[in-house]
């Protein structure tokens, strides 16, 4: 795609995202349907429903070759990254939205024939956007934003997944007690804007695609290391266990991780 493309690509995201804030505003004053998927801890809403709803209706219409996978199922069962590819996490962090109406995103990324081209996280109560893209440069409300310092895991906060830690996951505990600190944020769209901001210099967790399809896009175009901690190809159609960092914070990783065992 050329700049003018992006650009208008990027303008009407950012007008659907206005819109799902201001959607999700009037939602959390309302009675929300609560439901359970895989476990007690793995929720759904009627808002989640619906804002993947909104979602999809308006890729339909701007962009009608392209595929979309959505957490919901409400797009297509994509087998294959050929063509125009939409992930959509219509709310990530969905315990934080039910439990403190605080602390989750929403997240959207376009591919094509497997690249990233663009991509979209919002904090969704603050209204706080990091958007961009490999071509297009990275933006924080509009404005550019610079990679920020090359911190060490001794000297940064690394973020990690809940569940992960308390289920000891090899690797998962060394990380936390060799960083200078670690959090545990319940959205990795929130966990991804900290990292995106230098406030964290790295986050590790095992997720589906439409969790990490936005992060990973943002991280790269930013000049942040990416990748899968078993150093297996990156597989956007499978979970995978997903580490974006500083580059210090990705050596000192990958070889405590090596040393693990
Ligand atoms: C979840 C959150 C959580 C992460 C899980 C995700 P959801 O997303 O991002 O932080 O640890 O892997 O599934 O289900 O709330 O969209
Ligand atoms: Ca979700
Ligand atoms: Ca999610």
């Amino acid at each position: 795609m050329d700049q003018i493309q992006l650009q208008k690509l990027d303008t009407t995201v950012l007008k659907w995202l206005d819109q799902v804030h201001h959607l999700v505003e009037q939602r959390v004053r309302q009675r929300m349907q609560v439901d359970t998927k895989s476990s007690h801890r793995d929720l759904v809403t009627n808002v989640d429903r619906e804002v993947e709803q909104y979602y999809v209706q308006h890729i339909r219409n701007f962009d009608p070759e392209a595929q979309i996978l959505g957490e919901e199922g409400l797009g297509d069962a994509v087998k294959s990254m050929k063509g125009r590819i939409w992930f959509v996490d219509p709310i990530d962090g969905t315990m934080n939205f039910v439990k403190q109406q605080s602390e989750f995103a929403t997240m959207v990324a376009v591919y094509e024939d497997g690249e990233p081209v663009m991509a979209w996280i919002m904090d969704v109560q603050q209204h706080d956007i990091i958007h961009g893209g490999p071509e297009y440069g990275v933006f924080h409300n509009g404005e550019k934003l610079e990679l920020s310092a090359d911190i060490g895991l001794d000297e940064g906060l690394v973020i990690l997944s809940g569940a992960r830690l308390l289920y000891e996951e090899p690797g998962f505990p060394q990380l936390a007690k060799a960083a200078m600190g670690y959090r545990v944020y319940g959205s990795a769209g929130i966990s991804y804007l900290h990292v995106l901001t230098g406030k964290a210099v790295a986050y590790l967790s095992r997720m589906r695609p439409w969790d990490f399809a936005a992060g990973i896009t943002l991280a790269k175009s930013l000049g942040l290391r990416v990748g899968t901690i078993d150093e297996q190809p990156m597989n956007m159609l499978v979970s995978g266990s997903v580490l974006v960092a500083t580059d210090k914070a990705y050596a000192d990783i990958m070889a405590l991780l090596q040393k693990k065992g």
